[in-house]
């Protein structure tokens, strides 16, 4: 149904929860950690996109940007998605105090606001997205890196729930 970097548009914040939660049910199994980087100004939606993803799989309190405390676990049986904002890290040797390490074993899934910020310390993604403000709503761009990201993304092409999103420029 799409590329390998397929774009979205995003009307309001219920898409961006919605595709985070599609995103969420086309994760596939893998031996490791999946590596997500969620890039994009102040306010593009990365946290609602998060939010959607964590719903998706019965995460059921509150999800914020973790701004202060830079890392959020929430486990689900077996499996631990850490939400992790980068923003106000002061500088990336400042990483190796968040332990990222200890949630890199399989069925755990990190999704990393502001990586950039962790430039050279933080894991590499499986999956990059980019939002961007496009008029009153948002647009969003998925590249994939290596096999797993690869994966997730064909999984993700099947669905068609997808459709309304997809923009006409892939
Ligand atoms: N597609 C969209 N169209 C319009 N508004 C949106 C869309 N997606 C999210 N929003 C809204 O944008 C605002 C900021 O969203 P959010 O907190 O998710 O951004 P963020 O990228 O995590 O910001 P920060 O970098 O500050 O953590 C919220 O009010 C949210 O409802
Ligand atoms: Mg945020």
């Amino acid at each position: 149904m799409f590329a390998h970097a397929p774009v979205f548009e995003l009307a309001d914040a219920a898409a961006t929860e919605h595709v985070g939660h599609l995103l969420s049910r086309a994760l596939p199994g893998a031996e490791a950690a999946c590596i997500v980087y969620l890039h994009g100004e102040l306010g593009a939606g990365k946290t609602t996109l998060v939010r959607g993803f964590l719903r998706a799989r019965g995460v059921a309190g509150p999800v914020r940007s973790p701004t202060y405390t830079l890392i959020e676990p929430h486990a689900v049986g077996a499996e631990v998605f850490v939400h992790v904002d980068l923003y106000r890290l002061n500088a990336p040797s400042e990483i190796d105090d968040l332990a990222l390490g200890d949630y890199l074993a399989a069925r755990h899934v990190l999704l990393i606001e502001w990586p950039e910020k962790g430039a050279g310390r933080l894991p590499a993604a499986d999956l990059e997205l980019t939002l961007s403000y496009a008029g009153a709503g948002r647009e969003l761009l998925m590249q994939s890196h290596g096999e797993l990201g690869r994966r997730w993304l064909t999984n993700l092409a099947t669905d068609t729930s997808l459709i309304p999103y997809l923009s006409n420029i892939t």
